[in-house]
């Protein structure tokens, strides 16, 4: 909304903290079966607000972001330490459209790529026509790519969409040496939180089921399976939730598995 660019950040906080539950873009909610009987779930509000010409360019047209940057740093110390490939195998975990693809091919043009992406049915079957490309594929078979190995396994906003993220990121950090988890919803709370996200204060349509991370939970969850060797802030994104504004995380795993 153009009126955002007018008022200051802190009036608009002020503003937005005061307003009733249903006008919130968070709202914490008593367990996940309870969030997705409130909303209509990210496989929907995905085809609700597709851009045919995001998906046509690929995403390509826009400037890079700090999570562009903190993925090709990522990407560098893993083929710096495990010298994969050709081609480097990535399982690109909830990649949508594919833009770390874009990302990965432009940063290391000297490199080969064979990139997976595992999305809901409904989104791989929006990627079918526009992007295909010999060294790209779009999968809603998790298991089939769980039996395979990879070099670097990257879960972007993803992994807190899924009912059962532990479970999920146990099975991804036993397939590769490195993952990287980023725009992660890490926050203060003893408990990892089900909650409710609207693509839109005003509109109520669109919206989806996730989890707030107890980041002492979630850290320790994180030991069991590997040891983080960059963590970094995600300034994009950002949410107030259960009392608190956070900025998002990522951080970088080398697994136990790796060898
Ligand atoms: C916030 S978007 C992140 C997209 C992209 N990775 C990025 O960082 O810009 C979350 C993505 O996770 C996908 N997703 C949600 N549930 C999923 C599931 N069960 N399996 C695979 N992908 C899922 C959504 O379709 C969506 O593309």
């Amino acid at each position: 909304m153009a009126l955002r660019r007018w008022i200051p950040p802190a009036v608009l906080e002020a503003v937005g903290s005061v307003l009733p539950d249903r006008f919130q873009r968070f709202e914490v909610v008593s367990n996940w079966d309870d969030a997705e009987r409130r909303c209509i779930g990210y496989e929907q509000s995905t085809i609700q607000t597709h851009n045919p010409t995001a998906a046509a360019n690929g995403e390509k047209d826009h400037r890079p972001t700090s999570r562009d940057l903190q993925f090709i740093a990522a990407v560098g110390i893993c083929l710096a330490s495990s010298r994969p490939g050709p081609p480097v195998r990535v399982l690109d975990f909830g990649g949508a459209f594919g833009h770390y693809f874009d990302v990965a091919v432009s940063a290391f043009p000297n490199l080969s790529w064979e990139w997976a992406v595992v999305e809901t049915p409904g989104l791989v079957s929006l990627t079918a026509g526009p992007k295909a490309q010999a060294s790209i594929s779009w999968t809603s078979d998790l298991d089939v790519k769980l039996g395979e190995r990879w070099d670097f396994v990257l879960a972007s906003g993803s992994l807190h969409c899924v009912p059962d993220p532990m479970g999920v990121l146990a099975k991804l950090a036993g397939i590769a040496p490195y993952v990287l988890l980023t725009r992660l919803p890490l926050w203060p709370l003893d408990h990892h939180l089900p909650a409710v996200q609207r693509l839109s204060r005003w509109d109520q349509g669109g919206a989806y089921p996730l989890w707030f991370f107890s980041e002492a939970v979630f850290l320790e969850e994180v030991g069991a399976i590997g040891e983080v060797v960059l963590r970094f802030d995600v300034p994009e994104d950002t949410a107030r939730i259960a009392g608190h504004r956070n900025t998002y995380t990522g951080m970088l795993i080398r697994t136990k598995d790796s060898s």
